[in-house]
């Protein structure tokens, strides 16, 4: 083994979650090390959601990473409800006086992993075989081989943000998490194309056919989802029957205009509610998808995971700063009471817009009916207004 690293904590993951602890560590003199399994181009290859809370935008912002989301991100004052053939508009400004940010979680991750390289941080990419060891104690270290060698790092705590399929939850016994899961029987095929958006806001659409979604990346750069069964062949689905179903599914008010092309990148990705509990385990600590799922439907997941880190690395902070746990032993409760609250807003939104299989005729008509309730009703309205652009401390 090679002479062991120090660090104050171990970051596991270079998602998010992971570049943003390091990140907002580093602002307050905090030392950490981030270990990535996969290669720096792979972790910037990925194509994620884009739509950022106030709380996320005010995060990046106020740690210095907000002039390029400024300055290439879209400030939408809403999003639009599709049903019946129609489209509705849910203006979040006028309700609420809250706008969202449209910007590649790409672009984010692209920005935190620039703040950390320019700072100096230390990010070690293609770090296989990754393990956790001695969490539960006072002395914790990571292992991990690299180059044909196996290193070691020492550290004071070890952050799990290594996503659903990391290594850090599956670390934990199992007597010692409680699992809540819930998987939905169908996924969003998504396609990215070099088209401009059918609208200047989000679409949510909901049909007798399936969920259908129309986002963007910029002015020039569309990404679309329609909800499939999870069996499919990605092979039957060619762009063209894609942009039919689309078609189909926004309506032919909203896609008069639509313009087509060639998808750049086609995936067909699976829904799922998950959360583990705790999210602290000895002087191991879980945040974003590693202790966490929502389906996309709320736009959440990237939120979700900044609302952690806000938390987690201001304990850290408040313990390295002045040796007062206080923090650290609440991050799992306050935590919990965020994640619970989006993980309710993510399942609404999908059950509001997703055809379930078996369900028949009358499921549909009740949709419709809470669709149109939601866009006359002002009550209704504001009520998912707040948990769209994300819920303020109070409600939490
Ligand atoms: N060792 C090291 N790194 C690992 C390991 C491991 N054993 N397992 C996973 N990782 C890395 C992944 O390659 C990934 O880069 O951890 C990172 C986890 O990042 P994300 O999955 O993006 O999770 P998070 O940072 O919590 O961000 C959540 O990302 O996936 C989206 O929809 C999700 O928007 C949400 C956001
Ligand atoms: C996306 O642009 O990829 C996107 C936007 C909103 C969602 C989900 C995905 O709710």
């Amino acid at each position: 083994m090679t002479p062991s690293l120090k660090t104050k904590v171990a970051i596991i993951g270079s998602g998010p979650a992971g570049l943003l602890l390091s990140h907002l560590l580093h602002l307050q003199g905090v030392d950490s090390i981030v270990l990535e399994r996969k290669s720096r181009d792979y972790v910037l290859s990925r194509i994620r959601a884009g739509v950022l809370e106030r709380g996320t935008v005010n995060i990046l912002r106020d740690s210095g990473l907000g002039e390029r989301m400024d300055k290439e991100g879209l400030l939408h004052n809403g999003i639009r409800l599709g049903y019946a053939g129609a489209v509705a508009g849910l203006d979040f400004n006028a309700l609420i006086g809250e706008k969202i940010m449209v910007y590649g979680q790409t672009e984010v991750t692209k920005d935190l992993m620039q703040a950390r390289e320019q700072a100096g941080g230390t990010l070690i990419y293609e770090a296989a075989n990754v393990a956790i060891h001695d969490y539960q104690g006072d002395s914790p270290f990571v292992t991990y081989e690299k180059a044909g060698a196996v290193h070691k790092i020492k550290c004071d705590f070890i952050a799990g943000c290594d996503g659903f399929h990391g290594v850090c939850r599956k670390s934990i016994p199992a007597g010692n998490l409680e699992v809540f899961e819930r998987i939905y029987p169908f996924g969003w095929l998504g396609i990215l194309t070099e088209t401009p958006p059918v609208h200047e806001e989000l679409i949510y659409a909901n049909h007798e056919r399936g969920f259908a979604l129309a986002s963007m990346r910029s002015d020039h750069v569309s990404r679309y989802y329609v909800q499939t069964p999870m069996d499919i062949d990605l092979a039957d689905w060619p762009d063209a029957r894609i942009w039919e179903e689309l078609s189909i599914r926004l309506g032919e008010e909203a896609t008069r205009d639509m313009v087509t092309g060639p998808s750049i990148e086609k995936s067909l990705a699976p829904l799922r509610s998950f959360v583990a509990e705790p999210l602290r385990h000895g002087r191991l600590f879980l945040a974003g998808d590693a202790a966490h799922i929502v389906p996309p439907t709320g736009a959440k997941g990237l939120n979700l995971a900044v609302a952690d880190i806000r938390l987690l690395s201001a304990a850290l902070i408040s313990w390295f700063h002045t040796g007062n746990d206080h923090d650290l032993t609440h991050y799992s409760d306050t935590a919990l009471r965020r994640i619970w609250k989006a993980e309710r807003f993510s399942w609404f939104m999908t059950r509001l817009l997703h055809s379930f299989p078996e369900e028949g005729n009358f499921a549909h008509r009740i949709r419709q009916a809470e669709l149109d309730y939601i866009i006359k009703s002002r009550a209704a309205a504001v009520s998912l207004a707040e948990n769209y652009v994300g819920l303020t401390d109070d409600l939490i």
